[in-house]
């Protein structure tokens, strides 16, 4: 007989189709079973539609499945609130469910409490059934109800020994398509992507979504592309200010910047937002930037480099997880960019510690994901 952690894997690999859809709300995937048996499923695919167990006490409908008496497994604890859809417990008391078996407490205030609301009506409620994969799966929403910033990931391809690019500034491509998909995978998750303005003239990137794969569930926006560019280096001929491609582009700069480029960065549709510079540089503080995305309702920002700019962030101690693909070749050369710059540490106790390491096989490639220790949300 299956138990409850093989339904509710179900409900978060649901929940997980909606990857980068759904912000600023959860991902939330459900399943219905009836005498073990899945009779319905569903999962929150786009913020305004319809929650996960509105969606699957819907496909129960449609597939003209009794829910009375059923058990749902829900990856977040149901709402009990009035938001852009009526609160999900009444639609699991209307269903006719009689037990409830959720992953993680929703810590989002006006939310919570759906376990009690239910348990209230006579629904028998089990709390915490995988819950660690759960918050993992939403850790950029718990991040950003508890600091109100985004959760930032550290995003680079290196050789074996490190390097992002040979000494004569050789970096394209370091990494096999395997890995890079799966970089596009990483983009489709996010709210938005970060470069620096060297990076910007060298690659040129258009910093969208790309792979077919990666839009198998789909809907949403491609993230926001931002440039950290302190004094209006890079050119308004740049792929980063391609207005026909889908996506928004904010330029993070100082005061250093010419009127003159803001205006003309603006009048071909590209934000601008002037941040004073970090203590002792010439360059926008980075600390500032995260307070100014997280007002504007970003949970989540790719940095995708160079070194220069992943250093700066390492060293202020604003990263949350690193996404490494390494290749299994040696670049050497002292003059070689590392895939970490910045200024580093003293002692290797004061090192960056990863932990929740996930590592995977792509093709040739290692993929390394892990949370920096004590940052994990
Ligand atoms: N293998 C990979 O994963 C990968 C990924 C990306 C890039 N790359 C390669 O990396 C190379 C570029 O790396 P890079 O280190 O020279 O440049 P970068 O990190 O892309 O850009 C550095 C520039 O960003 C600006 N900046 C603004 N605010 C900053 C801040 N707080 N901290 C740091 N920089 C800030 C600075 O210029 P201003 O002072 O003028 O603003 C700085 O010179 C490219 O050749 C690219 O191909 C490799």
């Amino acid at each position: 007989m299956p138990t409850h952690d093989f339904y509710m894997q179900r409900a978060i690999e649901l929940a997980l189709r909606a990857s980068g859809n759904t912000s600023p709300n959860p991902l939330v995937g459900a399943v219905i079973v009836q005498q073990d048996r899945i009779i319905a499923e569903g999962w929150h695919q786009q913020a305004g539609l319809a929650h996960a167990e509105v969606a699957a006490i819907e496909n129960a409908k449609q597939k003209k499945e009794s829910t009375i008496g059923a058990t749902m497994y829900v990856s977040l604890e149901p709402c009990s609130h009035h938001g852009r859809t009526p609160p999900c417990t009444q639609a699991i008391v209307d269903a006719g469910i009689t037990t409830l078996v959720f992953a993680t407490s929703d810590t989002n205030q006006q939310a919570s409490g759906g376990g009690e609301v239910l348990e209230a009506a006579g629904v028998d409620v089990i709390a915490g059934v995988c819950e660690e994969r759960a918050r993992d799966a939403n850790r950029f929403f718990f991040h950003y109800l508890k600091h109100k910033t985004p959760f930032v990931i550290a995003k680079f391809a290196s050789s074996l020994d490190g390097k992002t690019a040979t000494h004569s500034g050789n970096s394209q491509w370091i990494t096999g398509t395997a890995a890079r998909n799966q970089g596009h995978m990483a983009r489709q998750a996010v709210d938005a992507i970060l470069i620096g303005a060297q990076t910007a003239i060298d690659d040129q990137p258009q910093l969208t979504v790309r792979y077919p794969e990666a839009f198998k569930h789909a809907t949403a926006a491609h993230p926001l592309r931002i440039v950290l560019d302190s004094r209006g280096r890079v050119p308004l001929d740049n792929a980063m200010f391609d207005a026909t491609l889908p996506a928004n582009t904010l330029v993070v700069t100082t005061s250093a910047m010419a009127t003159a480029h803001a205006e003309r960065l603006k009048a071909i549709g590209v934000e601008v937002v002037e941040l004073p510079c970090a203590a002792g540089t010439n360059q926008p503080d980075l600390k500032q930037l995260l307070n100014v995305l997280g007002e504007r309702g970003v949970q989540s920002l790719l940095i995708e480099g160079g070194h220069s700019v992943l250093g700066s962030f390492v060293d202020n101690q604003l990263i949350n997880e690193v996404w490494a693909f390494i290749a299994p070749m040696l670049i050497g050369g002292n003059h070689a960019a590392p895939s970490i710059g910045g200024v580093g540490v003293d002692e290797l106790s004061q090192a960056l510690r990863l932990h929740n390491l996930h590592v995977e096989q792509l093709d040739d490639d290692l993929f390394v994901r892990g949370t920096v220790v004590g940052c994990d949300e």
